[in-house]
């Protein structure tokens, strides 16, 4: 390699043991010529991996703005252009499927065909190492569709697990489109996601998982114990595998199932935006089963179902059920049934909402689980 070669890796290499947040800064190094003279033997551009500005390809997606031999070098698709301070730059999208693995921020785990869905059975793995100071990773399930549980809540046919990263996440299955995940690496050890689905069920699975690698001093990190956590003034939040329709599957004694997921027990955070002290949660206005989380929502009448007045508090709610810590006006923390009406709760940091289920959902009839509206609250005038 020619002398100033060693001068810019030399460059690069100091560049890199500074802090991850250095604005994005990209090499002399990756002038077209460079690349051409240090060519496929000596590829030092990936070693300043500060280079790493975010970039979002023309149909979406989230990508890394690199220069086109990088993006290759890297197994990536260019997808658009991108500016960086050269203008030769690609937004480089990172997309694989099952036995791969990744240590590169915004990495698309897929099913195999995809976008076509996978209609077989068997196991799909992957696994992503943390870069140096990456603490979380967040998993966006752009698209999720597995096969539904059992009516009694358990995902036998069809199972997605996560290991690795703590929280602890209890199998998922059914639709999970627009959910996500956080979680926390481990001693610097990998997180592995697999998919497992039974080949004797007839069903289109499809997936599409955005991993994406969050820093331990981004203000992007979520807070301890918040497996979702949700950064807008007002929004909606789900239980996992919430839908429209009911599960089609018979619990163990012949009633209709269950979309809710047994076994859950984790933390959906929000966070406060300036200037705001309280939230509210609330059922949207057009999707009355929204809330159906214990008890029997086929027998009940229509025209009642999500009110309060079919709603428990308190010491009654002792299988499934969600806190909203601190409500205004006193009152249990606890509320589950077959409705509730407007919920504000203030006080903890970042707000909260708690969901628990047990491993028990044969009672639960047709229920879906959890829909709510949340909207965060001015702060009173002192
Ligand atoms: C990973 O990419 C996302 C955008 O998709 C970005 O917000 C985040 O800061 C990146 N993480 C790192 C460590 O660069």
């Amino acid at each position: 390699m020619s002398w100033w070669t060693v001068i810019i890796f030399l460059a690069v290499a100091h560049a890199g043991v500074r802090a991850n947040n250095v604005p994005a800064n990209v090499p002399e190094s990756e002038h077209p010529a460079d690349i051409h003279r240090s060519g496929r033997f000596f590829p030092f551009y990936t070693i300043g991996r500060i280079a790493n500005v975010p970039c979002t390809s023309p149909s979406g997606l989230s990508g890394t703005c690199l220069i086109a031999g990088e993006c290759r070098d890297n197994g990536g698709l260019a997808s658009g252009s991108c500016s960086t301070r050269t203008n030769q730059a690609v937004c480089c999208v990172y997309t694989q499927s099952c036995g791969g693995s990744t240590n590169l921020n915004s990495t698309y785990f897929t099913n195999a065909g995809y976008p076509g869905p996978y209609n077989g059975g068997g196991t799909c793995t992957f696994t992503v190492t943390p870069s140096s100071g990456i603490c979380q990773l967040r998993i966006d399930f752009r698209t999720l569709s597995l096969e539904q549980p059992t009516g009694d809540g358990a995902c036998n046919n069809d199972r997605l697990t996560i290991t690795g990263g703590s929280p602890a996440v209890v199998p998922l299955c059914g639709e999970n489109t627009g959910q996500h995940v956080y979680l926390n690496f481990v001693g610097g050890g990998a997180i592995t996601i697999r998919v497992a689905t039974n080949g004797g069920v007839s069903f289109n699975r499809l997936w599409n998982m955005e991993l994406s690698q969050i820093a331990c001093a981004s203000a992007e990190r979520a807070p301890v114990g918040c497996l979702q956590y949700y950064t807008e003034t007002s929004g909606e939040i789900s239980s996992f595998n919430y839908g429209l329709g009911a599960n089609p599957a018979l619990t163990a004694v012949g009633t209709r199932g269950s979309r809710q997921l047994a076994n859950t027990n984790y933390g959906i955070c929000i966070r406060p935006a300036g200037g705001r002290c309280s939230v509210t949660y609330s059922l949207p206005t057009t999707d009355r089963y929204a809330f159906t989380v214990t008890g029997d929502a086929s027998a009940i009448d229509p025209a009642m179902v999500g009110s309060g007045a079919v709603g428990a508090t308190g010491a009654l709610c002792t299988t499934d059920y969600i806190i909203i810590p601190n409500p205004t006006g006193g009152g249990s923390d606890r509320f589950c049934g077959l409705g509730i009406d407007p919920v504000t709760s203030a006080s903890t940091r970042p707000f909260v909402l708690y969901t628990v289920t047990n491993g028990n959902e044969t009672p639960d009839v047709a229920n879906r689980g959890f829909r709510l509206v949340y909207d965060q609250n001015a702060c009173a005038a002192v």
